[in-house]
């Protein structure tokens, strides 16, 4: 362990899509338990920053610890299985399955039974099968989907599905939870049901990462705020800190934020 508080760690990392430099030596640091959101103009880096954690892309330069572990060459299901859960900025879901078992699908890639003790369906089966269902209702429950658990995912509202991404990335049981623009396309009264979502899961001991340009969320959410502008950080800090920043105002070209 590198750092007894910090669960994600950013040193000087780089990336670029052939001539275009998406991420430029970043560094930053994630304490545990926090709610930390990544901000910036359209095109900052902000996905890539959530593509490089989850192994979707590789760093050219640079590393990034979770949990003091170096995630270099790691594939995504391996950086999955370590307990880090993401979210999409385009909904990805099963969208031909139920909410119930879109879920499901999350806690079956835990499940230890294997080929021969299924097949002879043993009482350790049963257990699992036991153990998945309350936890599935569980975390349905958590995200208020419970009344609608055995819909297809393709019929429901954006809101519903944007909160079913979520209650999939917390079926693996994560210890950080990334979200790509979580409140993006919802209203506002679904945003503050959002809020109070992510809030929940914070104080269910998840260390958050938001990627989003609602300002008002990420100002009454965040406890520390990044802000990237072409792929460099030009700010760090609180809420204040960063509204009073010059830089980011600057790069918001004059935005109220
Ligand atoms: N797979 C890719 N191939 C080529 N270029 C890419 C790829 N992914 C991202 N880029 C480019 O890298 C830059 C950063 O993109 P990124 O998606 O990280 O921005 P963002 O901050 O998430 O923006 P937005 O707020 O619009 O979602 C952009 O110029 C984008 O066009
Ligand atoms: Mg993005």
């Amino acid at each position: 362990m590198r750092n007894s508080d910090s669960i994600l760690e950013f040193k000087n990392v780089s990336k670029n899509f052939g001539g275009l430099q998406a991420i430029s030596q970043l560094s930053f640091r994630v304490e545990r338990g926090q709610i930390f959101s990544i901000i910036g103009p359209n095109g900052a880096g902000k996905t890539t920053a959530i593509n490089l954690i989850t192994g979707f892309h590789q760093p050219a330069s640079g590393e990034i610890f979770f949990e003091g572990q170096d995630l270099k060459r790691k594939r995504s299901y391996q950086i999955a299985h370590l307990g880090i859960g993401r979210t999409f900025q385009n909904i990805q879901i099963f969208q031909n399955m139920t909410i119930r078992d879109n879920v499901k699908v999350g806690l079956h890639t835990q499940s230890h039974s294997g080929f021969l003790r299924c097949l002879l369906h043993t009482s350790m089966v049963k257990k699992e099968e036991e153990m998945i269902r309350r936890k599935t209702d569980r975390i349905l429950e958590f995200l208020g989907l419970d009344a609608k658990a055995d819909l297809l995912a393709a019929g429901l509202p954006y809101g519903d599905q944007k909160r079913l991404e979520i209650a999939r990335a917390l079926a693996l049981e994560p210890t950080l939870l990334l979200l790509d623009e979580p409140v993006a396309g919802l209203n506002q009264i679904e945003t503050d049901e959002m809020s109070d979502i992510i809030n929940k899961i914070r104080a269910n001991g998840i260390t958050v990462v938001i990627v989003e340009h609602d300002m008002n969320l990420v100002m009454g959410i965040s406890n520390n705020i990044t802000v990237l502008n072409y792929g460099e950080k030009i700010a760090e800090g609180s809420s204040q800190e960063i509204q009073n920043n010059s830089k980011v105002i600057e790069a918001y070209l004059g935005k109220e934020i």
